[in-house]
């Protein structure tokens, strides 16, 4: 619309957020530089009268800062009707004086033209064409001038008449135009910070996000990080936000809309972070691809005991970080100040090779249950979100010993990791483990740099990850950069403010991160890989098969499987290695044969029982959580044996 001739107008109709839309082409002021613009100055004063009246002005409200909408949630909500009502009646208001203002010189003029037709002395000094007003004074002259005049406001009529049939289809088919005030990427720069309101930007649409940086399930500081400016080069980071419900919540939020002249963002200057990301088994499961998370297919989960590296599930916040080994150095920080910096070679040479069998299940495993109770943040996991290696490394606890430390120290310590991942901010992902666990020899903590037998592969740490058996997989830092102990938990984002599991009434205006400790240890869990839910079976002999796994090196005692909801159970045998007492690092496989009658409806459900009994909660309402992790209950699957 700016800059366009046409638009003489319409400072009177469209709406200009900042102020510097409005009235770039006000009405003619008499400066008339020939017949035909004379004539194109009264079709439009015709026009403007016509078509810019205060009904029209309704829709398109005009500029000036607009009240900012409250978060439909948040506090200090009024009522979505109300607000809407209030927004209407300012932008109501103004259409009516900017109607006042261009429509009103408008009738002027054509009521000079008038009335020099009708013979009056009512001249067009300035106000109409100079050149066109009669310079001679005689009767003659300005019979002559008034009919000209009436031909041409005749003309001028017709045309406006034309010109407003014209905009009126036009109107008929074109969108809406926006209700929202505009403004430049400048002034959206200006909201930084909650004192001055958080801004952002997607496409051209800005959004005030103020109420929502402390609800951020990211973190404040990540939000923080993107203010004042686009939300697309941080969304290319972070690919979960790309999804239908996450741009619903932003518009709820949403303030105005960029001003039409400012250019889009320049998609190559948001360079793919992720291009560097390593090539993947097509087999994989992605839920999502930027940042790379994928899960092993269900059905192939328990074909093995140790999950095939190309196979295993990946978690990843951040890109991967591309490490050369040859100039990696790991940095541990000893006491006192010291420093132990290990290089690949230094860390495979100087300490004994160490391998331990240990299942990894992220705290997110079988989230996608949750979400059927009710809608939580976060992938959506099936059941293929844990996966079984040989890992093969250095003992954390010989590390921390030649950095200096002792087997025990006095008060609560925490031994706090940093991978060399980072985010757009420099953070990296970070996680700890208490210091006990770290030191303990019976706790199996690795500095990994092998798995199954081989280089750890790119997404899973590549050249050398944290490996915490019986522990969430959070805390498995990859890409492991530093090693530091210290008096408090990781202050990461990933320890601090997610991986955290609360009670079902929690909500997210109501969620205290610092309320709750951090995932550690993992509770028992189970799940039935074969057959998959909607099955159709044969009827015979039907085979259940699945995983069973505890945290803590509390191995699995049982499981139970049901083929009728939970009425009647029958216990399922467990394949594996048997494991030292407090140290059932890895999953066992189980399975279960059954004859199933023709025609039968089944509900398969599994149950499994850890060496402390504990036991898997029977439904997911009662421990649902906004975040939707440590999603243990009953696996059921439905199945159909055929006829
Ligand atoms: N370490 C780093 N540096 N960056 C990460 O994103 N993800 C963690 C953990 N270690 C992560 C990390 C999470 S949440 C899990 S579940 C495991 O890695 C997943 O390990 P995997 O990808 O090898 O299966």
């Amino acid at each position: 619309m700016r800059g366009c001739p046409d638009n003489a107008y319409r400072g009177a109709q469209r709406g200009g957020g900042s102020g510097q839309q409005r009235d770039r082409h006000p009405v003619p002021t008499g400066k008339c530089r020939g017949p035909f613009k004379c004539i194109a100055a009264l079709s439009r004063a015709a026009v403007a009268l016509l078509s810019a009246g205060p009904q029209d002005h309704q829709r398109d409200p005009e500029g000036g800062v607009w009240p900012r909408p409250p978060h439909p949630k948040g506090r200090g909500f009024t009522g979505g009707h109300a607000h809407i009502a209030s927004l209407k009646g300012a932008a109501l208001r103004r259409r009516s004086r900017n109607w006042k203002r261009n429509a009103g010189p408008a009738a002027m003029l054509l009521l000079r033209a008038a009335a020099i037709a009708a013979g009056h002395r009512l001249p067009l000094p300035r106000r109409a064409c100079s050149r066109f007003t009669p310079g001679n004074p005689a009767a003659g002259g300005r019979r002559g001038a008034a009919t000209v005049l009436a031909a041409l406001l005749g003309l001028g009529a017709a045309l406006a008449y034309g010109e407003r049939r014209r905009r009126v289809a036009q109107a008929a088919q074109a969108p809406p135009s926006s209700r929202y005030p505009r403004y430049t990427r400048e002034e959206v720069g200006r909201h930084r910070s909650p004192q001055d309101r958080v801004w952002v930007t997607h496409g051209t649409d800005v959004f005030d996000v103020t109420d929502f940086v402390e609800l951020h399930p990211g973190g404040a500081e990540k939000l923080l990080l993107a203010a004042g400016g686009a939300l697309e080069p941080f969304w290319a980071l972070y690919a979960v936000h790309n999804q239908p419900h996450v741009l619903e919540l932003l518009r709820e939020f949403k303030v105005g809309e960029l001003s039409p002249d400012e250019a889009p963002p320049d998609p190559s200057a948001a360079q793919d972070p992720f291009a560097g990301d390593p090539p993947r088994h097509p087999g994989l499961r992605i839920s999502s691809r930027k940042p790379f998370n994928a899960e092993t297919p269900a059905e192939l989960l328990t074909e093995r005991f140790l999950t095939p590296n190309e196979l295993f599930f990946t978690r990843n916040h951040l890109p991967v970080p591309a490490v050369d080994p040859g100039s990696y150095r790991l940095r541990v920080e000893g006491p006192e100040g010291r420093v132990l910096s290990l290089s690949l070679s230094e860390l495979r040479s100087r300490f004994p090779k160490h391998e331990v069998t240990a299942t990894l299940q992220c705290a997110g495993n079988r989230r996608s249950e949750m979400s059927r109770v009710r809608p939580v943040k976060g992938l959506a996991w099936d059941i293929g979100a844990i996966g079984t290696a040989r890992w093969g490394g250095a003992r954390l606890r010989d590390v921390l010993l030649h950095a200096g430390f002792g087997e025990e120290r006095d008060g609560e310590w925490h031994v706090c990791f940093e991978g060399l991942d980072a985010d757009p901010g420099g953070a990296p992902y970070g996680a700890s483990i208490p210091y006990g666990r770290a030191v303990s020899a019976g706790a199996d903590v690795l500095l990994a740099y092998e798995m199954n037998g081989e280089e750890l592969p790119r997404d899973h740490g590549f050249p050398v990850r944290v490996v915490v058996p019986g522990v969430v997989g959070a805390r498995s830092v990859k890409w492991l950069g530093r090693v530091a102990v210290s008096a408090a938990e990781s202050p990461s984002h990933w320890q601090q403010n997610d991986y955290k599991g609360f009670s079902p009434c929690v909500d997210w205006d109501s969620v205290d991160y610092s309320s709750a400790p951090a995932i550690q240890e993992l509770p028992v869990q189970s799940a039935i890989t074969h057959p998959r839910p909607g099955a159709a079976v044969p009827p015979g002999e039907l085979t259940v098969k699945g995983y069973a796994w505890s945290g803590g090196g509390r191995d699995v005692v049982r499981v139970d499987v049901s083929l009728d909801g939970g009425r009647t159970w029958s216990v399922a045998s467990l394949a594996g290695e048997r494991a030292a007492p407090g140290r059932a690092w890895a999953w066992r496989l189980w399975e279960l044969r059954a004859p199933v009658p023709a025609g039968a409806q089944l509900e398969i459900v599994c149950k499994a029982v850890d060496r402390s009994y504990n036991v898997q909660p029977d439904t997911v309402g009662p421990i649902w959580n906004l975040r939707g992790v440590l999603s243990n209950a009953w696996h059921r699957v439905p199945v159909t044996v055929t006829r």
